[in-house]
């Protein structure tokens, strides 16, 4: 499909916050990845985000590097896509500034991940953190988009996002289109994590998580050691960590290797430990050439610079030309 003036466009990000996973291969950049190809995409790494909760930021160089090449590994092409940094858009926080006064401090109070965040650290709940939906939304109307490939975890985000454009277009006049999370899947994605609780996270739940960074050895470490159960009664319904067992190996596994496990569940004869010894492999099979891409692309620090500077660039052109509409929809224009 020709990419042109009347596509929607795409946007998302991703905090460098740690190693990247699974979860954010199959709930973003896969499809990141085949939207390039028809869309006109905005893709960043969230770096003014990570400083919600990070204390200190003597990794951060190197984690940016890291999304950034894990991004590209994963099969995005800088020439396609306009791939940046969030804190080299200064636009940004312009926009961020103006929709904090059409955001309530009590939605924002309500808001799930700023529930958990305070749970995870009392000692830092900042101002920050109780707008970040709103520096999000600030990312994706700068370039007006609608199309935001996210995991399940982002819906809500998404959700207020509408909530901030629509009353700035009430307020003010029509200058942003609704954005809408994204999947080329029915549904929205949650890559559960391997010990059967919850989902694969870059900062916690580090052995339950599957890394695009890990060795095949690690890989098949966790694997070996996910959660099953003792019983193989096929009448009784499916325990959950089963089900997310069953779930991950539809990332990775082929549909000729599901139906197999599936037939020997039914049957009562499963093995477990053959399951997670075939999805193990599979795994290592699907990571590993990502790894060693990422790996050598990390440490070009000359390739990432030119990246980061050519996609500043195009993502600052949209940015300044949806600034020009809010400030004149607001009436900063005195000249
Ligand atoms: P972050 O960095 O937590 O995650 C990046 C992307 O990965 C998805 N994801 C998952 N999907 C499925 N299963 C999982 N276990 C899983 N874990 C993570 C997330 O949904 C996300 O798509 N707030 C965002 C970053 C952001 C952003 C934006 C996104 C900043 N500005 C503008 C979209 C548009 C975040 O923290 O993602």
């Amino acid at each position: 499909m020709q990419k042109g003036a009347d596509q929607p466009i795409v946007m998302s990000g991703i905090r460098p916050t740690g190693f990247l996973h699974l979860g954010n291969y199959f709930g973003a950049l896969k499809n990141y990845v085949r939207m390039q190809d028809e869309f006109t995409c905005y893709f960043m790494v969230a770096d003014l985000h990570a400083l919600t909760t990070l204390t200190e930021t003597k990794e951060l160089k190197a984690n940016v590097s890291r999304v950034l090449a894990e991004n590209i590994a994963c099969g995005l092409d800088p020439d396609k896509v306009a791939l940046y940094c969030q804190s080299h858009v200064y636009e940004t926080n312009e926009l961020y500034l103006i929709l904090n006064m059409l955001a309530y401090v009590g939605e924002l109070e309500k808001t799930v991940t700023f529930k958990e965040k305070v749970k995870l650290h009392p000692q830092n709940v900042n101002a920050g953190l109780l707008t970040y939906p709103v520096l999000q939304a600030a990312d994706i109307l700068l370039h007006r988009a609608t199309l935001v490939p996210v995991g399940k975890d982002q819906e809500q985000h998404l959700e207020m996002t509408r909530n901030f454009s629509n009353r700035f277009n009430h307020r003010y006049g029509d200058v942003f289109p609704e954005a809408h999370a994204f999947n080329y899947g029915d549904e929205l994605l949650k890559v559960p994590s391997l010990d059967g609780a919850g989902k694969m996270s870059k900062s916690e739940n580090q052995y339950a998580t599957i890394y695009l960074s890990d060795s095949d050895e690690l890989i098949l470490n966790k694997v070996k050691k996910a959660k099953t159960d003792s019983g193989t009664d096929p009448a009784a319904p499916m325990s959950e960590s089963i089900v997310n067992l069953f779930n991950l190996m539809k990332l990775v596994c082929a549909p000729d290797v599901i139906k197999h496990y599936e037939d020997t569940y039914q049957s009562g004869t499963i093995r477990y430990g053959d399951l997670k010894k075939q999805l193990g492999e599979d795994m290592v099979k699907f990571i590993s050439p990502i790894r060693e891409k990422a790996e050598s692309i990390r440490n070009d620090a000359k390739y990432l610079k030119e990246i980061m500077e050519k996609g500043a660039e195009k993502a600052r052109k949209s940015a300044q030309a949806t600034m020009l509409l809010v400030r004149d929809a607001i009436g900063l224009n005195y000249y």
